[in-house]
This record gives C-alpha cells, sequence and structure tokens, in this order.
C-alpha cells in the first residue's frame, strides 16, 4: 500500500521566496521517500533516498534559522528547538532502518514525522513568514 503523498497546499506558502522553494523541494523529496514504502526498491535505494532527505533538512533548516537570526526574529530559540526535535526523531527512523527493518517500519514507527513538516510549515514558518514579510523580505 503506497503511503499518502504530501500535497503542498496554499496554506503552506510562507510568502518568502527562498523558503518556499526549499519547502517545495524538501516535500518533492520526501514523496520520493514516502513512495517507496513497498518492497520494490532495494535498501540500497532506500537509504539513499533516506539520505537525500535528511541531507536536505539539515541544510534547509540550517538556512532557515540563518534567516531567523539575520533578521532578529524573536522566536528563533523555540523554532530551533523544534527543529532539533524533528532531526532526533529523523536519527531514530534512520537507525531503526539501518538496523535492518523495513522502511515501512521505520516510517510506521515514526508516521508523525510528515505530518510534522505539514503543520510545523502551516504554523511556525507560516508565522516566520509573516515576520519577514513585516521586514520587507520577500
Ligand atoms: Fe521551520
Amino acid at each position: 500500500m503506497a503511503a499518502e503523498l504530501i500535497a503542498l497546499t496554499a496554506d503552506m506558502e510562507v510568502g518568502v521566496s527562498e523558503i518556499d522553494a526549499q519547502h517545495k523541494e524538501l516535500v518533492s523529496r520526501l514523496n520520493t521517500l514516502l513512495s517507496m514504502g513497498g518492497d520494490a526498491f532495494s535498501r540500497e535505494e532506500t537509504l539513499k533516498t533516506l539520505n537525500l532527505v535528511g541531507e536536505y533538512v539539515v541544510k534547509h533548516f540550517a538556512d532557515e534559522e540563518r534567516i531567523q537570526r539575520m533578521n532578529g526574529y524573536p522566536k528563533y530559540e523555540a523554532h530551533r528547538v523544534l527543529h532539533l526535535q524533528f532531526m532526533t526523531e529523523f536519527q531514530r527512523l534512520k537507525k531503526d532502518f539501518d538496523s535492518g527493518h523495513s522502511l515501512k517500519h521505520a516510517m510506521t514507527l515514526n508516521n508523525s514525522l510528515t505530518s510534522w513538516i505539514v503543520k510545523h510549515i502551516k504554523t511556525e514558518d507560516v508565522d516566520l513568514g509573516k515576520y519577514l514579510k513585516s521586514k520587507g523580505q520577500k
């Protein structure tokens, strides 16, 4: 059974082009991973995709945090903690896969990850977007 893919809906738009472009790429990589939940892919292929997601999450969070610091975002610390929590969960998923479990098992164990991303973009990142736009960012 194919996992439900993430739809990038209008309410996920942050309104700052760099962040929106990165969210698009992140969702695209996550969807590739979600579509690999079955048995049609080798562990090597799956691991490669898992790493592509992990690498991009690290880059995206670092860029987003840099933008927040540059603009004196008052909720920077709280936002950074949320990013760290996500990374911890993602590492747990990777460890589960690395220990020999199927991607499906790892994703079931961590099925909150994709819904976390969607909720995070819709709430904290949209909130950040409002602040950045008030500072003249586009
Ligand atoms: Fe964020």
